[in-house]
């Protein structure tokens, strides 16, 4: 999902809740010092979502958002939720009356979320060197179902939801990550439940099917309990894995337990046109918000992902990458990671990746 190079564009930017509009902020820097650097012109506009919108409008995804939204080429998202909106009913709470329809409206179906190893001490896995992409379908199954509910039933409370996923919905996410298997490493493990579930033998089906297009890549269908455990056991082994929203839900959390700490994954949530949305994995944390302790790296490297997948800007986007994975290695480092040493500040951090971003962009033109 790579398109040709544009040199203007609308950037949304999203900040909402907790330690979102911190991130974020350092993130937004980065992108306008590789504008700078190489000659972008990006406009950045605010929109509210999530608790913060609900303060203002009562809504967690108003309408003026949407219109910003569609009238963006990228979004940048902080992240959304917090206690105080915890009581309200889904659809109208930060985060599935918020980001998941933010992410539904759009149809933002691809959510892409790399794993790699910036810190090989960091951990907690033996020999952990990944470098992996995950692949989760994001705008269907149980996240999505129209059948869900609750109900005294018999006097006894009841509440449901159904997984459900058409053939068309899984075709279209594992055309895409086929796509990035055969540009990557040319392994993809799809990831399911088809000993259990009828969703998932359908996945599973169409999967197989897909395949037959993809000769070079290698498959492998993996029950999401096994594939929980193989992470574990032989992270290094997976290239690019495939599943459904919640099974890939849970497994990104884990991926970013095994690289050590979730200030450290990014993503991007495409459709197929150059459109996408772009945050970190991580929460809104409210306990830090405010403190200048969050980690700021998977904000930035989002919006590496975005000069890539929606700009089309390669290169800048590796630079951005690789300042991160420098700066981190040169021990600067947030209260998350610090394992008690000194810890840097959210803006500290975006500092240093800034210099680090200087000097390479200073290396090259002097080259
Ligand atoms: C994520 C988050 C969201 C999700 C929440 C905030 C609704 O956990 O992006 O992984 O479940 O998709
Ligand atoms: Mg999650």
């Amino acid at each position: 999902m790579t398109h040709p190079q544009i040199h203007d564009a609308r950037i949304g930017v999203l900040a909402g809740d907790g330690i979102g509009p911190e991130v974020t902020r350092e993130a937004v820097r980065v992108l306008r010092a590789v504008a700078e650097h190489a000659g972008l012109q990006l406009s950045f506009t605010e929109g509210l979502l999530g608790g913060c919108a609900i303060e203002e409008t009562g809504m967690p995804l108003p309408p003026e958002t949407l219109q910003l939204c569609e009238a963006s080429d990228a979004l940048l998202v902080g992240a959304v939720g917090g206690e105080r909106w915890d009581s309200l009913p889904a659809e109208r709470n930060p985060g599935l009356g918020g980001l998941l329809r933010l992410r539904r409206e759009l149809d933002l179906f691809a959510n892409l979320r790399p794993g790699l190893t910036y810190l090989p001490d960091e951990s907690p896995v033996r020999d952990a060197d990944v470098d992996l992409l995950l692949v989760r379908e994001a705008v269907g199954g149980l996240y999505f179902s129209p059948d869900r509910g609750r109900r005294t039933v018999d006097g006894v409370e009841t509440a449901w939801d159904t997984m459900t996923y058409t053939a068309d919905q899984v075709r279209r996410i594992a055309v895409v990550a086929f796509e990035l298997a055969a540009a990557r490493g040319g392994r993809l493990a799809s990831v399911d439940k088809a000993n259990v579930l009828e969703s998932s033998k359908l996945w599973r089906e169409v999967v197989t099917e897909v395949a037959r297009d993809y000769p070079r890549v290698n498959v492998e269908h993996l029950y999401v309990d096994n594939c929980a455990m193989q992470l574990v056991l032989r992270p290094n082994s997976f290239d690019v894995i495939v599943t459904e929203n919640l099974f890939g839900d849970i497994l990104s959390d884990e991926i970013a337990g095994i690289v050590g700490s979730l200030g450290l994954l990014p993503s991007a949530s495409l459709r197929g046109d150059r459109f996408g949305l772009y945050e970190p994995v991580h929460g809104a944390a409210p306990d830090i918000a405010g403190a200048g302790k969050a980690n700021p790296a998977a904000a930035i490297l989002s919006s590496a992902m975005l000069l890539r997948h929606s700009l089309g800007h390669n290169d800048s986007a590796s630079r951005v990458e690789q300042a991160v994975t420098a700066v981190l290695r040169a021990g600067v480092r947030t209260a998350d990671i610090a394992r008690g040493g000194r810890a840097v500040s959210t803006s500290g951090f975006g500092d240093a990746v800034l210099a680090e971003l200087d000097a390479r962009y200073a290396a090259a033109r002097a080259s």
